[in-house]
């Protein structure tokens, strides 16, 4: 079976305040987005990746990847959910799986990947990479005084942090999105857009250096965890 991912790279990167947008910064020999790409490549039966860039992108036409015949390129949005919407768009069959992964995510191992595939197949609902949290978890509030109180600690049993890829037929993940945005849900994900239309998808426990690369100090982490599964 083919495997289509829709990888959205539309951001500004406004945490990690660089020079230009994060996905097109170098490490470990290449962009961001470079090493994501060879990341979902690596999976033999993913064969085609749509990214969706912003309109305005002066860095995409420059990469060996402009000109990858396995690649399409569509206009992002101003939500990472647009962007999302926009890849989907360019898929015909809707009957088939597409994953959708974070271009600022370039440390998913094959491992990964190939765990999430075989999962979201056997279900009815699609499936993510996600990884337990380990840390104590605060409700926290704001006090009158400008600072932040804790309220209770959240029990952090059955608590997930939510990575990617995530994986879904094209059809409903496309339904799920567009009923879950007309009706003005908080959508940060993709599986957020189905769980909000009442499917479960599933959990697929992944590593945790999967990490998104989002402020400076995650820039020399993700490095080294590159340098390692290149080796
Ligand atoms: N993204 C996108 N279109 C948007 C916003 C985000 O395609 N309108 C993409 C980003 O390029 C990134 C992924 O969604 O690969 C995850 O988003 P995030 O880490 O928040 O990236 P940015 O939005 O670029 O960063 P920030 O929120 O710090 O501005
Ligand atoms: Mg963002």
């Amino acid at each position: 079976q083919q495997l289509t991912a829709v990888v959205p790279a539309a951001g500004i990167g406004s945490r990690m305040a660089a020079d230009r947008p994060k996905q097109y910064l170098h490490i470990a020999g290449k962009t961001i987005l470079e090493h994501t790409i060879d990341r979902l490549f690596s999976h033999p039966a993913i064969t085609r990746v749509i990214i969706a860039i912003s309109q305005t992108d002066p860095y995409f036409a420059s990469l060996p990847l402009a000109n990858d015949p396995r690649i399409t390129v569509v206009d992002g949005g101003a939500e990472r959910a647009d962007s999302v919407f926009a890849g989907l768009a360019a898929i015909d069959d809707e009957n088939t799986w597409v994953l959708v992964h974070d271009a600022a995510r370039p440390c998913v191992r094959l491992n990964d990947l190939e765990r999430l595939v075989e999962a979201a197949i056997r279900s009815d609902s699609g499936a993510i990479l996600a990884a337990p949290v380990r840390d104590t978890m605060k409700r926290g509030c704001q006090q009158i005084n400008g600072l932040q109180g804790i309220v209770s600690t959240v029990d952090r049993n059955n608590l997930w942090h939510a990575l990617t890829p995530q994986m879904f037929k094209v059809k409903q993940l496309k339904d799920s999105l567009q009923h879950a945005l007309k009706e003005g849900a908080v959508i940060t994900d993709e599986a957020s857009a189905l769980e909000y239309c009442g499917y479960i998808p599933q959990l697929v426990k992944g590593r945790s250096d999967n990490l998104k690369v989002t402020q400076p100090e995650d820039l020399a982490l993700a490095g080294f965890y590159l340098e390692q599964l290149m080796k």
